[in-house]
């Protein structure tokens, strides 16, 4: 098939291009290089041996994006471009408002009006909000606790709308849980600008000593160590979930949890890190982060279910190649 993807060049679309790249699908890759970094096309060039057709263009603009729709004929449309950084979601709120849901309707249009019939996007478990996991497909959205998550829910929403009365667009909501890890090549992995907001590009920076130490936020859950539980996943894993939903036969809207179906605590994943890589994360025990829920992990069964999808990787892979992407960092604290 021949496969659009947006944000291509970011963490889970890197991932997710090589996958597609792998099972012999054609990609081209849309970025603005606002959260990545055109380098990232030279190392899925080093590994596949194929370079994607790119285009540096920013998918909320219609004419630039509809070009592409006219010269090429693509029959699949990933959709992760976005801003995904939930602070800054609560103190820029319209910029995620327009940049995200503008995205996902100009994208949408053009699918229908080139004749696209596959959308997968790039949605996430915050849409659940505060629920008892594991949290299943079929449970209502809640109101999460800032823009970014609305931003994944109204997209849902606009999808959802657009696939009930048009015959022939066929939407995948792909809700990811804790994306972590990095390709085995050690050349592409999660390079947050700026200090990280997620735990584990934090603990790799700890460790690496370019920050002092990891601050845990909170050890007074209801949880077995009292810290917050998460079901994390291997990037690659969920770069073949990808590709699973892409090649689906399935029909109008569709919803699959992206997980592994386990939770891990933060103690949990930071003394794996340690014990894994043999390399000491010094942290300290601080206040609950504003937002934060006590257990978020999946229940993955749809997936597997019918899309014969599941996660072969596990905690280690994660940790080892999260470190093994982190080593090879040369930046300085930025
Ligand atoms: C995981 C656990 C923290 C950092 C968020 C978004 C979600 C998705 C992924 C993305 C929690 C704890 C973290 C730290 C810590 N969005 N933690 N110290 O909050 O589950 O999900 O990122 O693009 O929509 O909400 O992920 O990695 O931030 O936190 O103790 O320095 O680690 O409290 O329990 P989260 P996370």
């Amino acid at each position: 098939m021949k496969i659009l993807v947006t944000g291509g060049l970011g963490f889970i679309g890197s991932h997710t291009v090589l996958e597609l790249l792998a099972n012999g699908h054609e990609v081209l890759i849309a970025d603005n290089l606002s959260n990545s970094k055109i380098e990232v096309l030279d190392k899925i060039e080093n590994i596949s041996g194929q370079k994607p057709k790119f285009f540096q263009i920013d998918v909320t603009e219609k004419a630039p994006t509809q070009e592409i729709f006219a010269k090429e004929k693509i029959e699949g449309l990933i959709h992760f471009a976005g801003l995904k950084a939930v602070g800054e979601s609560v103190e820029i709120p319209l910029k995620y408002y327009y940049n995200n849901l503008l995205s996902t309707i100009n994208l949408a249009e053009l699918c229908l009006q080139y004749g696209v019939g596959k959308f997968v996007f790039s949605s996430s478990a915050t849409v659940y909000g505060e629920q008892p996991s594991p949290f299943r497909e079929e449970m209502p959205l809640l109101p999460t606790t800032n823009p970014y998550g609305e931003t994944k829910a109204m997209s849902e929403r606009i999808l959802t709308d657009a696939a009930r009365v048009n015959r022939g667009f066929n939407v995948i909501l792909l809700r990811y849980f804790n994306p972590i890890g990095a390709h085995p090549s050690g050349l592409i992995g999660e390079d947050p600008n700026g200090i990280p907001n997620n735990l584990m590009p934090y603990v790799a920076r700890v460790a690496s000593g370019k920050l002092p130490f990891l601050s845990i936020f909170g050890d007074d859950y209801e949880t077995s160590d009292g810290t917050g539980v998460r079901d994390y996943i291997h990037v690659v894993d969920l770069a073949q979930g990808h590709v699973k939903a892409i090649e689906s036969e399935k029909t109008g809207l569709n919803i699959y949890n992206l997980g592994t179906g386990q939770g891990t605590s933060v103690l949990e994943l930071v003394n794996a890190f340690i014990a894994a890589n043999k390399i000491d994360v010094p942290y300290k025990i601080v206040e609950r982060r504003p937002g934060d829920i006590a257990i978020s992990f999946a229940d993955a069964s749809k997936a597997k279910a019918e899309l014969g999808w599941q996660t072969k990787l596990d905690l280690i892979d994660m940790v080892k190649s999260s470190w093994n992407f982190e080593k090879r960092q040369k930046s300085e604290v930025h």
